[in-house]
């Protein structure tokens, strides 16, 4: 007992002398707490002074001095940034704060924390550099800075810790290159920094680091040779150099020297030479990836490596063409894990051997595309029941597309083009419900397409190019139970009509049909597959004019209908497709005017050659000019219904003057005409059945309903399907810049500026193509001199309040008859945070002080993920996994569905300041939105285009 206290005394006396007491620690565990700006577990609660500091959740003390030990705050969800007061921790050993949110850098106070010896900052947006002054911490064994936004060098000083054991800089963007004076480190074990900038050349002072196990550098920029120490390091057991720029040979002994090897990769660089025969004896290996390389010669037999799960050898120049090339494969029929296997691109010949149907059940992918290998699929090929991803493309197999492949039942990518395929394609391809990607083109596959295709739901690309098959592909698309994003039937003797069914395929982007003998009109219905971007028809027997419903595909970026036999005008609506990069119109029988705007200004982009009846365009046409024909007047078509909104009594009060103003306004109103707007088609006043008056506007009738009803669907009225009841996000983005258009148009394009005054979702009507049209203009204002004079007078008897929630502070619309335009972008800003957050601002959760525009403002911009519609977010994680590139999933962590929220939000947010002068301009907001969408599409079509021409690009990356 005696000893005890002094002991404990001893302690007191030392440590306040150097470190503090136990209130300095309480101190600094409560300025830690100060800086963090979101707990939602509420981890912090217990941080109070109703208990003992060492009994706060997450804290550990030592029990000799109460003093702080370790802090352990792993995956608990909190924001904020590390307080310098960590600093006077000064007892800490442990400081574990990964999977959090901690951002901004590691305050340099840390160095003071002598006696840490496990730094955990893991998985944060922590930034800035690593402090050089860690060094003084010289206790510290384990270092975890990964997953980060570090930049800036690997400190030297660093090399002092000789006590490491653990260093990990993974998924940084440190630059410079790996410090040369890490010989010192004679415990580390494990050293990684995979996924860096880090350039330069390995240092030679690895080699003398004889604990080492684990090494990654994959994904940075080194270059230079690998020093021969490195590959004496009997303890390696994980080495990987991936996609990096190093040169050299593989040492012949490397099997030999690295016995403990479990996972090599040197994958993506520069290497030359053979495949060192001694791998074989590496009987530790699981994974080997050598893709990507200059590597020559033959293959070895892997026979001892039973325990291989990846063998990548793609993107090499392997093999000589010759029949025994491919033996090797048959000496992996004992490794049962065996789960990827990749052999793609490079010189192999001999036919495919028949060894491959014993395969591991176990094998996942395999992928043997671009080789010269020969022979057929061997017929058991179905023995492989866990195949996920089958890669034969551009070899010179031939024979059936065996029946047996129908029962890979879990198959999900199938690439069989470009080969010498003939035959029917089986009709068990039906029986790949997984399936995502079937890619078929260039063989010489005949008969029709099975119509059990249809039953592969998940279908998302379709690509039968270039073959014989013939036969109608009407019922074929009719019976898709899938939507594809990308379909290409071109070359091809498919005949028959294009079934109106088209328009069900809402999410094609991609679809060929060039080069068939397909005939008939382009069904209207066409046109509700708004995402098409490429679309070349030519080289068909098409007729009939191109239909005004196409006017709402306008991401088109090729439109191609040359060499048919379609007529009429050319519509004027493809000047605004803003997209368009080609518009073949070619040899057919259009006439009329070309217009002169959008893309028919780019005489490369637009071909108009062989139609004899054109006039006027750009005068590098040379066409004759057009003789002047006045415009037909649009006949409605019957199926056009009419809407009446009812006006009567908003008039009532000053009932005979304003009666004439009504009138003025409506045929004001009739004259005003946008794509965005409803049209008015008259305004009618009279006397109702009971004998009250009654004005009316009567306005086109918009088959989609309004917004509010797809934003809100639980009153919407139950015929329609499920999956119809959301919009999607840009779905979402175009009605946003249709309204803004709109508005756009009533404020600064007419004579007079217009004011809607009532801008809200219910207002916002939807047509069948799911464009924005605004409506009701029951309270609608002109600004100008002409009408000012009616407005005074009414002022003073009609409410112009609009609806609560949407119509600005009341102050504004309060003032008399000061109507502005900012009262509009207030009404839009409110509608457009609406649209994304589907909360609307008369909202439950809105009330005391909160409103929908601070809610959304609060959030901006690290929490957007909180406040944005739930069913956005799982659309972009869709999207996200339609990218096979994880990394760069990882690196970005925030991909652009989310910039382009934040973007978004911030325009919804500046649209509805309380002051009106601090509002946007509504042609800012669409020329801001615009770029929005631009950005948004590019990524998308870049990323579909990376996985469209290829197949290589997909390879590669999967093999990494
Ligand atoms: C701090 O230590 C002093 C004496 O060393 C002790 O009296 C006091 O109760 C301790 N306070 C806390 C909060 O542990
Ligand atoms: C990173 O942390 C988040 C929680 O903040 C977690 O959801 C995610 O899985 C973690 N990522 C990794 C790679 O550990
Ligand atoms: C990484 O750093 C480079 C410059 O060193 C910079 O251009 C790049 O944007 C950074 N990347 C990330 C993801 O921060
Ligand atoms: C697979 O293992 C069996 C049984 O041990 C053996 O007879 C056969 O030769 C092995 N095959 C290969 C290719 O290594």
């Amino acid at each position: 007992m005696h000893a005890f206290i002094l002991l404990w005394w001893c302690g007191l006396l030392v440590t306040s002398v150097v470190g503090g007491n136990n209130e300095t620690d309480r101190l600094a565990l409560l300025e830690f707490k100060a800086k963090i700006t979101d707990d939602p577990l509420q981890v912090m609660s217990s941080w109070n002074d109703s208990i003992h500091f060492c009994q706060w959740r997450a804290v550990t003390c030592g029990h000799r001095h109460q003093r702080v030990i370790m802090l352990n705050l792993r995956s608990l969800k909190l924001v904020g940034s590390i307080s310098p007061h960590i600093g006077n921790l000064s007892f800490l050993k442990t400081l574990t704060l990964s999977n959090n949110n901690f951002h901004d850098e590691i305050p340099s106070e840390i160095d003071r924390l002598r006696r840490l010896q496990n730094l955990r900052l893991y998985n944060n947006t922590l930034s800035g550099k690593i402090p050089r002054n860690l060094s003084h911490c010289t206790n510290l064994k384990h270092i975890n800075f990964g997953c980060n936004l570090l930049d800036g060098e690997i400190p030297a000083t660093l090399g002092t810790l000789s006590k490491l054991q653990i260093v990990s800089f993974e998924i940084n963007n440190l630059t410079g290159s790996i410090p040369p004076f890490f010989d010192n480190l004679s415990s580390l074990e494990v050293f990684g920094a995979l996924s860096n900038n880090l350039g330069g050349s390995i240092p030679h002072s690895f080699g003398q680091l004889t604990k080492l196990e684990f090494f990654s550098f994959g994904l940075n920029r080194l270059f230079g040779r690998i020093p021969p120490s490195i590959f004496n390091l009997s303890s390696l057991k994980y080495f990987d150099v991936g996609r990096n720029q190093i040169q050299g040979h593989l040492p012949l002994d490397i099997g030999i020297t690295l016995p403990n090897i479990e996972n090599l990769s040197v994958a993506d660089n520069q290497f030359t030479g053979p495949i060192p025969i001694s791998i074989s004896n590496a009987s530790n290996l699981k994974s080997l990836q050598f893709s990507g390389n200059k590597l020559r010669g033959g293959v070895p037999s892997l026979e001892k490596l039973n325990g291989l799960s990846v063998f990548v050898i793609g993107f090499n120049k392997l093999g000589n063409g010759g029949a025994n090339d491919l033996s090797f494969l048959c000496s992996l029929t004992n490794a049962t894990y065996l789960t990827i296997l990749g052999i793609s691109v490079n010189n192999f010949g001999g036919e495919l051997p028949k060894c491959i149907v014993n395969f591991s059940t176990n094998l996942k992918t395999f992928v043997l595309d671009n080789n010269k290998i020969s022979g057929k699929i061997p017929i058991g090929i179905g023995n492989l029941t866990n195949l996920e991803r089958l890669d034969i493309w551009n070899t010179a197999l031939s024979g059936n597309i065996p029946f047996e492949i129908g029962k890979l039942h879990k198959l999900q990518y199938l690439a069989l083009s470009q080969n010498n395929f003939f035959g029917n394609m089986p009709s068990s391809l039906g029986n790949l419900t997984l399936l995502i990607k079937l890619f078929l083109g260039d063989n010489n596959l005949q008969g029709s397409i099975p119509l059990s295709l249809g039953k592969c739901q998940n279908l998302n690309l379709l690509s039968l190019s270039n073959n014989n098959l013939s036969g109608t592909i009407s019922s074929q698309i009719s019976s898709f139970s899938f939507s594809p994003v990308f379909v290409d039937l071109s070359g091809n003797k498919f005949t028959g009509v294009l079934p109106m069914e088209i328009g069900n395929l809402k999410n094609l982007e991609y679809f060929d049909i060039s080069k068939n003998m397909l005939f008939g009109k382009i069904p209207t219905s066409l046109g509700r597959c708004v995402k098409l971007e490429y679309l070349p028809m030519r080289s068909n027997f098409f007729q009939g004019v191109i239909p005004s419903s196409l006017e709402s595909l306008r991401g088109l970026q090729v439109l191609d209908l040359s060499k048919n036999n379609f007529s009429g005008n050319i519509p004027k609506f493809l000047e605004s497709f803003i997209f368009l990069e080609l518009l073949n119109l070619s040899y057919n029988n259009f006439d009329g005017e070309v217009p002169t705007n959008g893309v028919f200004k780019n005489i490369s982009a637009t071909v108009i050659k062989g139609n004899s009846k054109l006039c006027g365009g750009m005068p590098k046409f040379e066409l004759p000019i057009c003789k002047y024909n006045k415009p037909k007047k649009r006949k409605l078509t019957p199926s056009l219904k009419l809407v009446i909104s009812i006006l009567s009594g908003l008039f009532g009060v000053t009932l005979h003057g304003a009666s004439k103003s009504f009138i003025a306004e409506c045929e004001a109103l009739r004259n005003i005409r946008h794509r965005n707007l409803v049209k008015v088609l008259t305004a009618c006043s009279g006397v109702d059945y009971q004998g009250h008056d009654f004005k009316a506007l009567v306005y086109e009738f918009m088959t989609n309903g309004n917004l509010d009803e797809w934003l809100h669907p639980i009153s919407r009225i139950n015929e329609v399907p499920e999956e119809q009841t959301n919009l999607n996000f840009l779905q979402r983005l175009n009605i946003a810049i249709d309204v803004a258009n709109a508005l756009e148009y009533l404020h600064h394009c007419c004579h007079s500026p217009i004011v809607h005054c009532d801008l809200k979702p219910s207002n916002v009507l939807l047509d069948d193509e799911m464009i924005g049209h605004v409506g009701d203009f029951g309270l609608a204002r002109f600004l100008c001199k002409a009408t000012r004079e009616c407005f005074t007078n009414q002022s003073s008897s009609i409410e112009l309040k609009g609806t609560v929630g949407y119509a600005p502070p009341v102050a504004e619309y309060g003032m008399g008859n000061k109507v502005s335009t900012f009262g509009d972008v207030y009404s839009y800003g409110i509608l457009l945070l609406e649209m994304f957050t589907r909360k609307r601002p008369t909202d439950n959760i809105f009330k005391d002080d909160l409103n929908l525009h601070d809610f959304v403002r609060g959030a901006l911009p690290e929490r957007v993920i909180n406040i944005v519609d739930p069913i956005i977010l799982s659309e972009r994680e869709d999207m996200e996994t339609r990218t096979n590139d994880s990394h760069i999933q990882n690196r970005i962590g925030c991909p652009k569905i989310l910039e382009c929220l934040i973007l978004i939000f911030g325009i919804g947010v500046f649209c509805s300041m309380e002051s009106p002068r601090e509002r946007m301009n509504i042609s800012d907001v669409v020329a801001q939105l615009h770029l929005i969408r631009d950005k948004l599409l590019r990524t998308r079509i870049h990323r579909e285009r990376l996985q469209l021409t290829g197949n290589l690009f997909m390879t590669q990356y999967l093999l990494l």
